[in-house]
């Protein structure tokens, strides 16, 4: 071994570890139930290291999860805002427990529940079959009368950009659980997602059956229930605005063609 080799050998490498911040605790109140017991729902209180944790309300239930209470239920995939599954009622508003930052606030309670006026399975996971059912009944997905041969549909630009602010739906539910007539007539009223996608087929100029779309959608219940709350563009945690698009539905049907 030469000279020059031994010293570089014989150096410590500087530390990188970054310091350990001191525990800074919080309370969360996490609603549970469990339908294989015989105990009422109730809300459990935990306390959390919040220097020891993600930055997000799904690291804060991922730890809990993990370190206090392997019981606990939630949905979560990508952790990133794609997959729609986390979502839940946060503090009182409906949102991606993997988007939301947490109240760094040791004196506030954060409290978690499931999204509002859907069945629970269990703790923070609610029955989903309502709502994707709805989303089916619309046919969310292209229908041409005839099939392309050698080539795909094609578009112009103008119209692929009357898709933006609709194609970006991840299906959380978080609009239509916030929606007070989706809460009353949920059997009837498809609810704010749902709509958002029917526009989304009724305004794709590749599709051939648009005017079947609308009328499929021309009902007192299924469209008109919409009462232009506008909750749902308040919550979607994709910055989409439902309200607009329904109300785009109804301008259609006045027009007889879509807007
Ligand atoms: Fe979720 Fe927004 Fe889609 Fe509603 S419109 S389902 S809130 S992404
Ligand atoms: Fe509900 Fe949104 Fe209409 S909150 S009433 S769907 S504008
Ligand atoms: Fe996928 Fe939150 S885990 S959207």
């Amino acid at each position: 071994m030469n000279a020059a080799a031994t010293a570089t050998a014989s150096k410590p490498a500087p530390s990188r570890a970054p310091l350990a911040k001191p525990p800074l605790y919080k309370e969360f109140q996490i609603y549970r139930w469990n339908p294989d017991s015989d105990e009422k729902p109730k809300y459990t209180s935990y306390q959390v290291d919040i220097n020891n944790c993600g930055p997000m309300m799904l690291d804060v239930l991922l730890k809990i999860k993990d370190e206090q209470d392997q019981t606990l239920s939630l949905r979560r995939s990508c952790r990133e805002g794609i997959c729609g599954s986390c979502a839940m009622n946060i503090d009182g508003t409906n949102t991606l427990a993997c988007l939301c930052k947490v109240n760094r606030d040791p004196g506030h309670v954060g409290k978690v529940a499931p999204l509002p006026h859907m069945f629970v399975v269990k703790d923070l996971v609610v029955d989903m079959s309502n709502f994707y059912a709805q989303y089916k009944s619309i046919k969310p997905y292209l229908q041409k009368k005839e099939v392309a041969k050698g080539h795909e549909y094609y578009q112009s630009k103008e119209s692929r950009a009357k898709l933006d602010g609709l194609y970006e739906c991840i299906l959380c539910a978080c609009c239509s659980t916030s929606c007070p007539s989706y809460w009353w007539n949920s059997d009837k009223y498809l609810g704010p997602a749902v709509l958002l996608a029917a526009y989304r087929w009724i305004i794709d100029s590749r599709d051939d059956m648009t005017a079947e779309r609308m009328k499929e959608v021309d009902d007192a219940y299924k469209l008109y229930r919409c009462k232009t709350i506008m909750n749902c563009a308040t919550v979607c945690p994709k910055g989409l605005n439902p309200g607009k698009a329904i109300n785009k539905i109804k301008q259609s049907l006045a027009k007889g063609s879509p807007v």
